[in-house]
């Protein structure tokens, strides 16, 4: 039951977005939203000494460390680097369709081997107090084929992992981008329905084209839990009336001048450690689609370029202040 409820709203992993910088954006505004760090790579994870910018962890639990490999011994170390960092859970990526990860035998190829997948998860199980998991496709290639993915299913949950992210359309390995892989292979949500109806004891948490809120209320009532990605990178001040919305909370948050003070005072310390894109890059899609948005992103890519952080600060306030209304 407590895994059913701190999972009801999740934001999907994103590489480029879902920084450590993001998590605090997003925690301003939601304190129960479930959060995702980018993937990283097993092998980056274990031997880089440059990770702090992906998988730091200030106090920005509820959140899941998501994981990129399929080498057993990497796995489990990377459970227990996961665990010191205070991290609820680790999640195995076995959805990301990119050349780059095929080459490196992890990532949505690796729904073709589940064997391999029910060891690897096995192998992330450390202890109990560090939840492990998987997100997925429903298939591989261009047709649906509903028994590949209830035997795929079947053998992971082997593993006795009990929380399932499911990207609901196939992954399709060839000729197709990361990006064609989220919007061409169509959607189908009655997969997740189904498997549900078999494992009615195990968490599976929609994933895949829920682009408003109402669409996630409406969905979150169907299934254990939803997972948002681009509705949040398109615009992350969706998450202020999440823990109301979703969670019971009490009143919702109202954007405002003092969360993007907050947000730059915990920026500030890390110039110079990170780009000034990843910092920034929370915050830089709230412009779309809003009435003279095009004139602030301008102004904010050419401070950008100086590097004018205290200019920043003033364009995206007076942004907020401007637009109040409309954002809130
Ligand atoms: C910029 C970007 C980066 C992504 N990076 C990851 C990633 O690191 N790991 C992952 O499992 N999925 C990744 N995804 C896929 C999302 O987690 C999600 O499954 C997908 O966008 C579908 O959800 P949506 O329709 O709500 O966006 C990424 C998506 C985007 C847009």
């Amino acid at each position: 039951m407590k895994d059913v409820l701190e999972r009801k709203f999740c934001v999907a992993p994103m590489m480029g977005y879902t920084t450590p910088y993001a998590r605090n954006l997003y925690r301003i505004m939601s304190k129960k939203a479930f959060l995702f760090s980018e993937m990283i790579a097993t092998k980056t994870l274990i031997h880089s000494k440059n990770t702090h910018s992906i998988i730091a962890n200030d106090n920005q639990n509820p959140i899941a460390m998501q994981v990129g490999g399929s080498d057993y011994h990497d796995l489990k170390k990377c459970s227990n680097i996961a665990y010191e960092l205070n991290y609820n859970e680790i999640n195995l990526n076995v959805g990301c369709p990119s050349k780059a990860v095929q080459k490196g035998s992890f990532g949505a190829c690796l729904m073709q081997d589940k064997n391999l997948v029910k060891n690897c998860l096995s192998a992330m199980h450390i202890n109990k107090n560090i939840e492990v998991s998987i997100k997925c496709r429903i298939g591989i290639g261009r047709n649906f084929n509903y028994d590949y993915f209830e035997e795929f299913i079947d053998e992971i949950l082997k593993s006795g992992i009990k929380i399932v992210y499911v990207h609901a359309r196939n992954a399709i390995l060839n000729g197709f981008s990361p990006k064609d892989n989220r919007n061409i292979p169509p959607l189908n949500y009655g997969f997740v329905s189904k498997i549900k109806q078999k494992y009615p004891d195990i968490n599976f948490i929609l994933n895949g084209g829920i682009d408003t809120i109402q669409k996630a209320i409406d969905l979150s009532k169907i299934y254990d839990g939803i997972m948002v990605g681009r509705l949040i990178q398109n615009n992350p001040f969706c998450l202020k009336n999440i823990d109301t919305l979703f969670f019971n909370g009490q009143s919702s948050y109202k954007v405002s001048e003092d969360t993007i003070i907050e947000y730059f005072n915990y920026i500030k310390p890390k110039i110079g450690t990170d780009s000034i894109y990843r910092l920034l890059s929370p915050l830089l899609n709230i412009f779309f689609g809003v009435a003279n948005g095009k004139k602030f992103k301008i102004d904010i890519h050419t401070n950008m370029k100086s590097n004018n952080f205290a200019k920043l600060e003033e364009i995206f306030l007076s942004f907020v202040k401007e637009k109040s209304l409309l954002i809130n």
